[in-house]
């Protein structure tokens, strides 16, 4: 869906550049997730994506052609739920979302959406009048009203209870089921978890790895097996899990206790996180 070969982007007022060469394909139907710590650059690759900043260096392709030569259409194409919901808070959900549409050729059932987001009963109330979760709600509503191809969400579940949060990640998961290709910016290595195929983490304006979930947590784990048995009284040990066919301690526990939990021992993303760009999430 997204080429990008050796990107660099550099705000007019900064010392250096923001984006420094980075490289990575979003693929037609997949959940692509850009990671990393806070200032490194996520939300500006998105701002590119989305032809906002227009000033970089590179080439980025979109369906193959590179995106300098697309009209206005392309926004018919794609969905955006910026960082921080842009609405207008003096006029009501309802008169938000007609004057998005408006902006449209296409549309989505709003009705419906409003009511998966659970904002149906809130949708003559002002938007000043909202909580920020009911924004957040809205503002992924907005970003689905033109039934897109392409969605770009910074942050979508972030500041969402975990209801909510479900929610969204529901909703999420249906438009890659129907066949939508998301960009997906978080913090939350849970969500990313939950949803995406395939990784990128920024570090210092750079891709420091791309690949997918499962391949990092092999590439970076432990790989240990953790045992807990019963050995007059509960016991836990932990072995490589590489060398299990040769270790006598680990064949002794199996054939002669009795085991009360076994399992591999995976890195979480977070650890991964830290690991790959230096940075402490929890910081
Ligand atoms: N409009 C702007 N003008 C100048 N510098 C900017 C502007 N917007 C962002 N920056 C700078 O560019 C860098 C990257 O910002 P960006 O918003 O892309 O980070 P991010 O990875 O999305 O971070 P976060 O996780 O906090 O959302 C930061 O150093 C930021 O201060
Ligand atoms: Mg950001």
């Amino acid at each position: 869906m997204f080429k990008v070969n050796d990107l660099y982007f550099k705000y007019p007022k900064a010392n250096e550049n923001t984006i420094k060469g980075i490289s990575f394909e979003i693929k037609e139907g997949e959940i692509f997730g850009l990671l990393g710590p806070s200032g490194v650059g996520k939300s500006t690759t998105q701002k590119i994506l989305i032809r906002i900043l227009k000033d970089f260096e590179g080439e980025v392709l979109y369906k193959g052609r590179n995106l300098k030569e697309y009209d206005k259409d392309f926004y018919e194409e794609i969905g955006v739920g910026f960082e921080v919901p842009v609405l207008f808070s003096k006029l009501t959900a309802q008169e938000n979302i007609d004057f998005f549409k408006s902006l449209y050729n296409q549309n989505a059932d709003t009705d419906e959406l409003l009511k998966k987001v659970g904002l149906w009963e809130d949708k003559d109330k002002l938007v000043s009048e909202f909580s920020k979760g009911m924004k957040i709600r809205l503002n992924f509503l907005r970003a689905m009203l033109n039934n897109p191809k392409m969605l770009f969400l910074d942050e979508p579940t972030n500041g969402l209870d975990p209801k909510n949060a479900r929610v969204v990640k529901d909703l999420i998961r249906e438009f890659k089921k129907n066949g939508g290709t998301v960009l997906l910016t978080t913090h939350l290595m849970n969500d990313v978890d939950e949803l995406c195929d395939r990784v990128a983490f920024m570090a210092d304006g750079k891709i420091a790895e791309i690949s997918t979930p499962k391949e990092l947590k092999i590439k970076y784990g432990e790989r240990t097996v953790e045992v807990e048995y019963d050995d007059e009284g509960l016991k836990k040990s932990e072995f490589n899990m590489d060398a299990l066919k040769e270790d006598k301690n680990f064949l002794n526990i199996l054939k002669n206790k009795k085991i009360v939990t076994i399992h591999s021992k995976e890195t979480s993303l977070d650890e991964i996180f830290i690991q790959v760009t230096g940075v402490d999430t929890s910081e």
